[in-house]
């Protein structure tokens, strides 16, 4: 039978490791500049009554090998809290220019301390301050309030005491440590779907899964990656 499709699919032979595709996926989309953020991911938790909650996050790092994908956030916030009592967690990424999916689920686990020190020290003055600024998830009172809320914690960390903070200068900017309630979450991949957009809607399904046991506190011991196709 001929070919059905021009678009490009997975291989006849699947490859052995998912998320080394994954990350070349978001290379590529990052590259083509397909949208204003590529490494958006849509990350599903589960709370302690097993009612899931989605929201978007960034994903900062692809690692193939232990296999593992990473991001940052508040550890006070709602999905962190989920996180705590469930460490289940799904993550979607779409890259809709490229007609491509990918699902990740696995087990969250927090990114080592140096780890995130590294990362918050790359991010924008205005971004470190942000970290301190919002009890992420917390309610609040009023827009005002809560830059009030910045500027105080801005003022406490040193910050020379301005109306604006974005007028402060370069050379003014004081190194912002990063809050302990700030860092990474690498989510262990147990399952991962590649999906690839088929015309009239016969797409290319592919899906890797692994047994995943924790090592110890940081790590997990991982089985080999199995991988089937499935019916659109
Ligand atoms: C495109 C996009 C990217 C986002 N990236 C992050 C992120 O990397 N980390 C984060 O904590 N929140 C991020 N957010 C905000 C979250 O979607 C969410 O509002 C916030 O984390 C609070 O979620 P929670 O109350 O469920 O914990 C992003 C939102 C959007 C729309």
């Amino acid at each position: 039978m001929s070919d059905l499709f021009a678009v490009p699919r997975l291989p006849k032979e699947l490859p052995s490791d998912p998320l080394q595709w994954v990350k070349d996926w978001l290379e590529e989309a990052f590259a083509k500049k397909t949208q204003r953020n590529p490494h958006s991911m849509a990350c599903v938790t589960v709370d302690s009554e097993n009612r899931p909650a989605a929201r978007m996050v960034l994903c900062k790092d692809v690692v193939p090998d232990p296999g593992y994908v990473v991001f940052y956030t508040n550890y006070k916030s709602e999905k962190a809290q989920h996180i705590q009592d469930n460490p289940n967690v799904a993550l979607v990424l779409h890259w809709d220019a490229l007609g491509r999916q990918v699902r990740i689920e696995g087990q969250a686990i927090r990114s080592p301390a140096e780890e995130s020190d590294a990362y918050f020290a790359t991010r924008d003055w205005l971004s470190q301050i942000g970290a301190w600024g919002s009890d992420q998830s917390a309610v609040l009172e009023s827009r005002a309030a809560l830059l009030a809320q910045v500027r105080d914690r801005a003022l406490e960390l040193g910050v020379s005491a301005v109306k604006n903070l974005r007028s402060i200068t370069a050379s003014d900017r004081n190194m912002i440590p990063r809050p302990p309630h700030w860092g990474g979450y690498r989510v262990w991949a147990r399952r991962v779907e590649l999906w690839i957009e088929g015309r009239d809607r016969i797409h290319d399904r592919a899906r890797w899964e692994r047994s995943l046991e924790p090592r110890d506190a940081t790590s997990f011991k991982t089985g080999e990656w199995t991988s089937t196709r499935l019916q659109p």
